[in-house]
């Protein structure tokens, strides 16, 4: 039977070792907690890191680790403490987590940890691997693991593999600061399918696949090789029916009240109010804003000074990580401030915990609070927020929730407010703590609505359920992958036939694209191999190239050449001209594709003798297409009566005279020589011609994987060229 693999830097259960002994405790933080009921029902295992180094257990001790890990269907990746250090604490917690979060102060980029980063990703794979059957899916969550999605897709490229990130992914802006941009988009890109918790997470990435890898997207599908990777956004949700159900148990009178809840009450008499919140220890959950915030409230509304109390769970948190103990520092002195400019006697303002409480108590501090006070400077989500609306089961609270939270964006109901303005802060806390009750369970109903529907189970299926229709899609998509078959046959027939004719796209198809075309020059390589392919071969290299360039690089050599599309035949160490073509028109096109230079940064017009083409490669790519867009309608108008056409290239817009195209070469070189072997390769809308004219008994194959009327579709030149190598 088939099995879902989900992969975690950390597993749901924590091991520690106390008095020589082991303890397991539950992992904080949204994903362990979310992905818990997911994984619990299903009948896959959980891969990741038990939360001790390995080099700290003894053979006996890591043995009843493994057997505490089987139990609950996970498998542990054995880290180093050099690996702790280096990989979680260094590259995940110190490069990558602040600048996620646009905290680009607190980043730190340190080649020895890329190098353990990379390192510790590699060892997740190997354990992801030996667990992996055919048909298995690997689902990959959050940042620790941005390279594994590649390095399991490079060894095992049949496997189906979805990736979420559970953290915000940045703008562009931001993002393109990493020294490890690329690596990382790439290694993302492993997968068929990746997750984001919202639209604007989902648009950030795309923009940075677009600008740093330069790939094509369209709508949210990325056209990677030979695959079509797909990029959405799900949000989020909670296991809503075990919150709401503890709640409703806490309420029971049968229930006995824990001390907590009981000290809780003691406050909740008269109108007295208790405002909760409640996060991981981290600079990204704006506590100390939340503490001044507090403290600007009680001086603008005096009227709550012994009326209201502020009780903050902090969880421990990444404590070995130096921006966590700073902020653990200074939440520990506001608090100490605060509570000393107002206490009295009988009320200190703030009730502080840092620690990590049982779940039990966690429901306790849900049912029992008026308000929470969720204002995170910069979150993926959220899963607090969620949490505490499913346990009013009352149906009164108020929810403050910051804009700045994913969460935001799919509860309006709840009172949003910018965490950097503390007057919104205190004029929000202030509607909250005198909302009639009847508004309160209006918003309350209607956020428990979405959040019953859509909860953490619904969350997965729909990821599960799109990775499966994208990996089908993506198989459907590219039917005419080249086969071994049709590669064997055509090598087969190469080798039985006598008259053979190679007719040979340049860029793009024997030689991969360079942001400036006069980069593109050929390789000893492709000499060798073109000299080879004539020997037994016609040759033709048939481009858009004009004559001087070709006659340049190829000059001296004995293959057939084609330039400007098929104006010019170099045959016998001689050039003819196939066609005549006026050239008047290009002094008044000029000036136009000049002003699109002009307005379009990163473009730049390559005149050729009989045409002119605009090359977009290096503009951002959102601009080309408007600007393509533009200066098609503006070319449309002018062409058709000056018998020019308009050529879509790869990146570029070329404008050559319509009598003039490699199908009309392709004809006529079938006329001269009976040729019983043809195969013809190209990679642009300009070998479309070619493909057309060919006959049936052809060999075709298109380079990339945009519609074609080609037979077959191969990657990229480095695949035409190995296929060619095999010929000789
Ligand atoms: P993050 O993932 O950044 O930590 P979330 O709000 O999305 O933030 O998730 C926090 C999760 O940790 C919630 O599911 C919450 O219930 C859980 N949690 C918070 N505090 C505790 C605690 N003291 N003990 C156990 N779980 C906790
Ligand atoms: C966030 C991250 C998780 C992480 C959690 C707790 O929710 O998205 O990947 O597990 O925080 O952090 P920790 O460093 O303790 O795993």
């Amino acid at each position: 039977m088939n099995k879902t693999i989900i992969v975690s830097n950390r597993l749901p259960l924590q091991v520690s070792i106390h008095d020589n002994s082991l303890k397991v405790s539950p992992s904080v933080g949204g994903l362990a907690t979310g992905m818990k009921s997911v994984h619990s029902e299903g009948n896959g295992i959980w891969v990741g890191w038990s939360g001790i180094p390995e080099n700290e257990l003894n053979p006996e001790l890591s043995r009843e680790v493994q057997n505490k890990i089987k139990k609950e269907k996970c498998v542990s990746v054995p880290l180093t403490s050099q690996d702790i250090e280096e990989y979680y604490e260094g590259f995940s917690n110190r490069a990558l987590w602040p600048l996620f979060h646009y905290f680009m102060e607190y980043t730190n980029f340190e080649q020895k940890e890329w190098e353990a980063y990379k390192r510790v990703n590699e060892k997740f794979a190997e354990v992801v691997i030996d667990n992996l059957n055919d048909g298995d899916t690997v689902w990959v969550h959050d940042y620790q693991l941005l390279l594994l999605p590649q390095l399991i897709k490079e060894k095992k490229p049949n496997t189906t593999i979805g990736f979420f990130l559970h953290i915000p992914f940045p703008s562009y802006e931001i993002f393109r600061t990493f020294p490890w941009r690329e690596e990382i988009l790439t290694g993302m890109l492993g997968a068929d399918l990746l997750g984001f918790h919202t639209y604007d997470y989902e648009r950030h990435f795309l923009s940075s696949v677009k600008r740093i890898l330069r790939l094509d997207v369209n709508f949210n599908e990325i056209n990677f090789h030979d695959r079509i990777i797909k990029v959405d956004s799900f949000p989020m949700g909670i296991d809503y029916s075990k919150f709401h159900n503890a709640a409703l148990k806490h309420h029971s009178d049968s229930y006995e009240k824990s001390e907590l809840r009981t000290r809780l009450e003691e406050h909740l008499v008269d109108d007295k109010k208790l405002i909760l919140s409640i996060d991981r220890m981290d600079y990204t959950k704006g506590i100390p804003n939340r503490i001044k915030a507090f403290e600007y409230f009680l001086d603008t509304y005096p009227q709550y000074k012994e009326k209201v109390r502020l009780v903050m769970l902090a969880v421990p948190s990444r404590s070995n990580v130096p921006q966590y103990q700073k902020l653990k520092r200074e939440t520990d002195e506001l608090v100490g401030r605060i509570n000393g400019k107002f206490a009295t006697v009988s009320w200190t303002p703030i009730w502080y915990f840092y620690r990590s409480l049982p779940f039990e108590n966690l429901i306790d501090l849900y049912i029992s609070s008026d308000v929470a006070l969720i204002t995170p400077i910069r979150d993926g989500m959220n899963l607090v927020a969620k949490e505490y609306v499913a346990t009013r089961t009352h149906g009164n609270g108020v929810l403050i929730l910051s804009e700045m939270a994913g969460a935001s964006k799919e509860m309006n109901e709840a009172l949003l407010i910018n965490p950097n303005s503390y007057e919104d802060f205190a004029a929000s806390l202030n509607t909250a703590l005198t909302m009639p009750l009847n508004e309160q369970e209006t918003r309350i109903k209607l956020l428990q609505k979405r959040l019953k529907r859509y909860d953490v189970e619904k969350w997965a299926e729909e990821f599960l359920k799109a990775l499966k229709k994208t990996k089908e899609v993506t198989s459907n998509n590219i039917t005419k992958k080249l086969t071994s078959e049709y590669e064997s046959a055509l090598i087969e027939d190469f080798k039985s036939k006598k008259k053979r004719l190679l007719l040979l796209d340049y860029d793009g198809t024997l030689v991969g694209f360079k942001d400036n075309p006069q980069d593109a020059s050929p390789d000893e390589e492709l000499y060798k191999l073109l000299d080879s392919l004539q020997e037994k071969a016609t040759v033709v290299l048939i481009s858009g190239r004009d004559k001087a360039t070709f006659q340049k690089w190829f000059g001296d050599k004995s293959y057939n050449l084609v330039t400007d599309h098929g104006i010019w035949i170099y045959q016998n160490n001689k050039w003819t001209a196939l066609e005549r073509v006026k050239t008047d028109w290009m002094q008044n096109l000029q000036p136009i594709l000049e002003t699109f230079v002009d307005r379009t940064p990163g473009t730049f017009i390559e005149t050729k003798k009989y045409s002119l083409a605009w090359h977009y490669r290096t503009a951002d790519p959102e601009l080309a297409k408007t600007r393509t867009l533009e200066l098609n309608t503006v070319l449309t108008s002018m062409v058709s009566n000056n018998g020019l056409s308009i050529l879509q290239g790869n990146k570029v817009i070329e404008i050559k005279s319509s009598n003039v195209n490699k199908g009309r070469v392709v004809n006529r070189l079938l006329l001269e020589e009976d040729y019983d072997f043809i195969s013809i390769l190209g990679d642009d809308w300009t070998d479309e011609y070619m493909f057309e004219e060919a006959p049936d008994s052809a060999y075709t194959i298109k380079v990339g994987f945009t519609k074609t009327k080609a037979k077959y579709q191969v990657k990229d030149a480095e695949q035409v060229r190995e296929l060619l190598k095999k010929l000789i």
